[in-house]
């Protein structure tokens, strides 16, 4: 098996000079992520925004009230907009910035008369998922759902559509989209395209170069990076829309807490860093996990036997951190597997400092299609071969 190569380094425009200390950038995403959304450099003045505990402001200023956003809402958001190429607006959580990109989503575009059709991808995370098929439900949207690795079907459930809501790499399945392809056919007949870029980061994929409109990010994970928060984040380069996220936000009272955005900030000073080394023990997992004869099948898109693989050399900076294997043994094999760690947590989520596993198929909610067998994987940053020698012990429970 061999695993993808490294893209070209990132470069990252910056839009604002850094205050008091001139013009930013551009930089690498990297440093992107360390120095953005810095407050001005006056001397005596901190390095971070300091958390302010604050629903009401003094009449008269730029801030009155927090849930319209504040300074630490604005700094992350500053330092989030450029990593993708767009302007960022923050919100309560993952599911509230979802929940705010559906409503921005016009009825009657793409010359379909009211409700708005969306076309989304079968395997896209349970909320989302859950979430547009109670709107289609109530006849709010119409919902056509598609195999979005499958170009033919989605170009096919594209006309009359008003959206598009790709997730790529998917949740749980780790399927790769055609994310350009997708978005050029998508534009052909008016719809808007979101892409949910939660399991790349922005340090493995652009979507909005790739085309999309809209980017969304559940930030609980890979970006606050510690499993200590939720926060989510809308990114757009679409001035209107961007305005238009703001005003949801305000209305839904999706606002983020003061702690919370610290937290997503402080996370992304170090994101360049975990990520590439989350990436790289996973790189080596999914090779040996391939030739264990506990599993079936290992579904990553840094194996050159994976069906993404092409994808995401061509799209992506590198596969990420995230697997999802099939246990030889069922369901009963791959419970059993999830129970018999003792370093790789059994939790929920993704993303964290900390290694997790959970089969996806213990949530009723969870996309029928999705193998019963099926543990997804998030790879921490602890050392590899302690994560390895932890599984192999697991493993051997079920061979
Ligand atoms: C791909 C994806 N998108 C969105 C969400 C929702 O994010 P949150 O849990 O922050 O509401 C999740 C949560 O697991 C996710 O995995």
């Amino acid at each position: 098996m061999t695993v993808v190569g490294r893209g070209p380094p990132r470069v990252v425009a910056m839009p604002n000079d850094i205050p008091g200390r001139g013009p930013a950038g551009p930089w690498h995403v990297e440093t992107a992520l360390v120095h953005g959304g810095r407050p001005p450099a006056v001397p005596g003045a901190p390095l971070n925004t300091p958390i302010e505990p604050a629903s009401t402001y003094h009449a008269g200023g730029e801030i009155e009230y927090a849930r319209d956003g504040t300074a630490g809402t604005e700094a992350l958001e500053d330092a989030v907009g450029p990593l993708e190429g767009g302007g960022a607006v923050a919100f309560a959580s993952g599911m509230a910035a979802a929940n705010a990109i559906m409503d921005t989503i016009p009825s009657g575009s793409g010359g379909t008369a009211h409700p708005p059709v969306i076309v989304a991808a079968e395997f896209t995370y349970t909320g989302v998922a859950m979430r547009l098929r109670e709107l289609d439900d109530r006849g709010a949207i119409r919902l056509r759902r598609v195999d979005i690795a499958d170009t033919g079907a989605v170009l096919a459930a594209l006309p009359g559509a008003t959206a598009l809501w790709v997730e790529s790499p998917t949740n749980p399945m780790l399927e790769v989209a055609d994310v350009p392809a997708l978005a050029e056919a998508a534009h052909s007949v008016g719809a808007l395209v979101v892409c949910d870029n939660t399991f790349a980061t922005p340090l493995g994929q652009r979507p909005l170069d790739l085309g999309a409109d809209v980017v969304l990010h559940s930030a609980t994970k890979a970006m606050g990076g510690h499993s200590d928060c939720l926060l989510g984040i809308a990114i757009t380069a679409d001035d209107e829309r961007l305005e238009s996220l703001r005003l949801r936000r305000t209305l839904m009272g999706a606002a983020p807490g003061a702690l919370e955005c610290y937290l997503v900030l402080r996370g992304l000073r170090t994101l360049g860093l975990r990520h590439a080394r989350a990436q790289a023990s996973a790189e080596v997992i999914a090779e040996r996990l391939a030739l264990h004869p506990a599993i079936a099948r290992v579904r990553y898109p840094g194996l050159a036997s994976d069906p993404g693989y092409a994808r995401c050399r061509r799209h992506m900076s590198g596969p990420g951190s995230m697997i999802s294997i099939e246990a030889a043994g069922g369901a009963e094999a791959a419970h059993r597997l999830t129970e018999s760690t003792s370093l790789w947590v059994h939790a929920t989520s993704l993303g964290g400092v900390e290694s997790l596993l959970e089969r996806r198929r213990r949530w009723d909610a969870e996309t029928p299609a999705v193998p019963e067998s099926l543990v997804r994987m998030s790879v921490g940053i602890e050392d590899v071969e302690d994560l390895w020698a932890d599984l192999e012990k697991a493993l051997a429970t079920i061979a």
